[in-house]
């Protein structure tokens, strides 16, 4: 038998041997009131040789690598500076009550005056600049061309990329509008609220050359509260065309939950995430999903009858295309959905079988833990949670391979910022479709993808989860070059509040 005192002595041992870890690791959860991203997390090198200026071992949590002679700072990694810009606009962000197109007042966000802010439309080829005006956000404000690979400088990430605007202050933007497609921009300054009160617009770069649809409609779904708008508005969304004629829908999910998308009579998809798909065939009786952030165009044929044609976007939302007085009925949503990983053909992209100068694991998972001293279930990242997540390290030039795992009980639509990958494989199962270029995957429970693509665009970048609320709750890691340098910091710095998301 113990004594009375041995038991004591044994029972506050098995108490310290309990709350010591915790302890611990509530305390190591606390990220600095100001860092450098570069410095967050565990340097990943994907089995790739190790580059200079980085630690090359793995718990250097906030050491992020000196500034070496000849490295190039984020802030230089601008858009054309000296050329005049082929589309220029102001745009100025404010916080306070906005009307929606069709009259219903929401309390959030506006850019000019409006929310979704005005459309952008760009040609292939030319300078976009639009400088940002933050009117009134004590909290400042950026704004992330999402979708679109601009060089670092003008990716609008607050902390990352840029200090956010302080209100009063400006930001100017500049960049060329390479790639013709879908895109959207929105705030990248504690976003989770921002965009979703209404701090967002569309980008639509049309290509060189004459259109071949008679009409082409920008569909951009989003929630304001219990609101659910397309294109700003509530209700159905009409827009005129010609019997007989095609049409072009390109449907954004500014949201944070996926959508489902179908119609009536058939369509093609002709491209995902501001990407052509290579010969798109009809689609009958199928949905095609787009994620949180992605994009989906779709071609579809206003009938000789004199009918509409009815895009459906799920949750009773819809583009109705058609003569002025048309009508058309709502078709159900059908069971099946369209399998992209199959869709097309194949252009033949040597990427597919290139060999990975470096291959990353981006497995998502959910464990319990602390984050910022707060006890809480979060999303981990290779089994880590905030601030421990992957720095991944790659050189310009290389190319990249990334496993996205999800066994976190949720879907997570993973959003690369300056890139768009390629999808080698789903659980296993080779693309066998047109390349299928993403730069927002929605990535189900259970699912495994093999994404590649090219370091092409050195800095600083962000890979996280499109729904935003995920963010604040770890799910976010970066992608950085070596020989790059960023001289912005989360936290206070410079007169801006950087928030990590
Ligand atoms: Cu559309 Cu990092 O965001
Ligand atoms: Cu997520």
């Amino acid at each position: 038998m113990l004594s009375r005192r041995a038991r004591l002595v044994l029972a506050g041992g098995a108490t310290v041997a309990l709350l010591a870890p915790p302890a611990w690791m509530c305390a190591r959860s606390f990220a600095p009131p100001t860092y450098s991203v570069m410095g967050m997390g565990r340097v990943d090198f994907g089995g790739g040789p190790a580059l200079g200026g980085h630690l090359g071992h793995t718990d250097d949590r906030w050491v992020g690598p000196a500034r070496r002679p000849g490295d190039v700072s984020v802030a230089d990694l601008t858009g054309p500076r000296d050329v005049r810009p082929d589309v220029s606009t102001t745009l100025v962000a404010r916080k306070g009550p906005v009307t929606l197109a069709t009259g219903e007042k929401v309390d959030g966000y506006s850019l000019n005056g409006s929310s979704p802010g005005p459309p952008i439309r760009a040609r292939q080829g030319d300078v976009v600049q639009v400088r940002l005006v933050n009117a009134n956000i004590a909290e400042g404000t950026t704004l992330h061309w999402h979708g679109v690979d601009v060089p670092n400088a003008e990716d609008g990430v607050a902390g990352v990329t840029q200090n956010a605007v302080p209100a009063g202050r400006s930001h100017v933007y500049r960049f060329v509008a390479e790639d013709a497609g879908t895109y959207w921009y929105h705030s990248h300054q504690i976003s989770s609220e921002q965009v979703r009160d209404g701090l967002w617009g569309t980008l639509v770069v049309e290509p060189r050359g004459r259109s071949t649809y008679a009409t082409d409609v920008v569909a951009p779904v989003h929630s304001y509260g219990g609101l659910r708008t397309v294109a700003g508005r509530t209700g159905e969304y009409r827009v005129p065309a010609r019997p007989g004629t095609t049409a072009r829908v390109r449907v954004i999910d500014t949201d944070n939950g996926p959508l489902r998308l179908w119609a009536g009579g058939g369509y093609r998809v002709l491209a995902v995430d501001g990407r052509d798909v290579h010969r798109p065939t009809p689609v009958h009786g199928k949905s095609v999903v787009v994620g949180a952030g992605g994009r989906v165009d779709l071609e579809v044929a206003v009938p000789a009858s004199g009918d509409a044609v009815r895009v459906e976007l799920g949750g009773g939302s819809a583009v109705v295309v058609g003569p002025a007085g048309s009508s058309v009925r709502r078709t159900p949503e059908p069971s099946q959905r369209l399998d992209l990983l199959s869709y097309g053909s194949p252009a033949k992209d040597d990427l597919r079988t290139a060999k990975p100068d470096r291959v990353f694991d981006y497995r998502v998972g959910r464990r319990p833990g602390f984050i910022n001293g707060k006890p809480g279930m979060y999303w981990s990242i290779n089994g880590r949670l905030f601030p421990d997540v992957p720095m991944y390290v790659v050189a310009e030039g290389d190319i990249v391979r990334m496993k996205i795992h999800n066994g976190s009980g949720e879907a997570h639509p993973m959003h690369l910022h300056g890139h768009h990958a390629l999808v080698l494989s789903r659980n296993g199962v080779p693309a066998s479709g047109s390349e299928w270029w993403v730069d927002s995957l929605n990535v189900q429970n259970g699912e495994s993808y093999e994404v590649a693509f090219r370091a092409d665009n050195p800095g600083l970048w962000m890979d996280h989860c499109h729904n935003l609320p995920h963010v604040n709750e770890g799910l976010m890691a970066h992608l950085m070059y070596a020989g790059v340098y960023g001289p912005y910091r989360i936290g206070d710095a410079a007169g801006s509040h950087n928030k990590p998301e």
